[in-house]
């Protein structure tokens, strides 16, 4: 079976964004695919973190990937910094990377903000050490937000660049999987801006772990416009779009069939029977997740054994890396 990796940044609260866009499709792919889904806690730290937050958001966010149908038997579940040949790999691959490639990278831009010279190196890195951990395990499958197609490209160049500077077939040129219904879970607040976990505002977000009382008053809150009825105009209307969006993904409704649904419906209606929606479509997951939480030394010996699966194939890869390249490889 071909080899899937992914990952999500392991900081604060995983949104639905994450849940729809994400893991709600890993678990699908893990009866096609050998599955390995990763918390990347390295990535993590391209911006600062408080360091027993970050440990925290690990143990939790592998509670909430368990929580939400992904099996430890099945996927190799880790944590990224448990694996050191991640690193490593970076390394080689920097060394093949030109600049003018990481030049191009909007993430980096946008993330970087006004004063680029202040930046730290490993933000303007970050694509380079996803290359490696989609490289490592010869995944040729990255299922990822459409936000990271440009780095998943990067990863296919990096592919070439070393195949043809070590005039070898080694790698495989990763192929990115979009999620189909084109997902983009929008912020709250702004239906033009992404959900992100990382938004100042948790009004902006629905949060995996929110309790169903404060979902019904995030969606209460939630922006919308003026404009009598309930349908689908990403141009003009991207707050109802949105939050038509969140509906679909949740309940498999398509588009056309939500809107001759919520035909006549007030807004506040509408916002009710989503709220009520995301609520019961989030319970099993919160309480799968509140059991889990309760032995995180359970937790802790299922991320073990993922990193010890992962590190196994990762060894091995990487002592053949090491070989082409012309490095210690005893
Ligand atoms: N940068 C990705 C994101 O923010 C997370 C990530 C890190 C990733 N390494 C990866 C995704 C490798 C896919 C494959 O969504």
């Amino acid at each position: 079976m071909p080899t899937v990796f992914s990952g999500i940044q392991a900081t604060g609260n995983l949104t639905i964004g994450n849940y729809l866009g994400a893991i709600k499709n890993w678990v699908v792919m893990q009866s096609d695919f050998d599955c390995i889904f990763c918390i990347v806690d390295l990535h993590s730290i391209t911006m600062p973190q408080d360091p027993v937050a970050l440990k925290e958001a690990c143990v939790s966010n592998l509670a909430l990937y368990i929580a939400s149908g992904l099996d430890p038997n099945k996927s190799i579940l880790f944590a990224q910094s448990a694996v050191s040949y991640h690193t490593e790999l970076a390394w080689i691959f920097a060394c093949s990377t030109p600049m003018g490639w990481l030049n191009r990278m909007t993430q980096f831009k946008d993330k970087a903000g006004k004063d680029k010279e202040k930046a730290c190196l490993g933000l303007y890195a970050y694509p380079v050490l996803m290359a490696a951990d989609i490289l490592l395990y010869g995944a040729t499958h990255v299922p990822v937000g459409e936000d990271q197609t440009q780095h998943i490209e990067l990863a296919r160049d990096i592919v070439g660049a070393f195949n043809r500077q070590y005039k070898v077939e080694y790698f495989e040129e990763p192929i990115c999987i979009n999620s189909k219904v084109a997902l983009r879970i929008m912020s709250l607040r702004d239906g033009r801006k992404k959900m992100s976990k990382s938004d100042e505002s948790d009004y902006s977000r629905i949060n995996l772990t929110d309790t169903p009382d404060l979902i019904i008053q995030k969606i209460k809150k939630a922006k919308t416009d003026a404009v009598p009825n309930i349908f689908y105009d990403e141009e003009n209307r991207p707050e109802i779009s949105n939050l038509l969006n969140i509906y679909c993904a949740f309940t498999g409704v398509e588009l056309d069939a939500a809107q001759v649904h919520f035909k006549g419906h007030s807004t506040s209606q509408f916002k009710d029977e989503l709220s009520a929606t995301i609520i019961e479509h989030l319970k099993p997951v919160q309480q799968e997740y509140k059991v889990l939480m309760t032995d995180k030394g359970q937790l802790l010996k299922i991320a073990q054994q993922g990193a010890d699966k992962a590190n196994a194939i990762a060894e091995k890869r990487m002592r053949e890396i090491k070989q082409i390249v012309g490095l210690w490889d005893n």
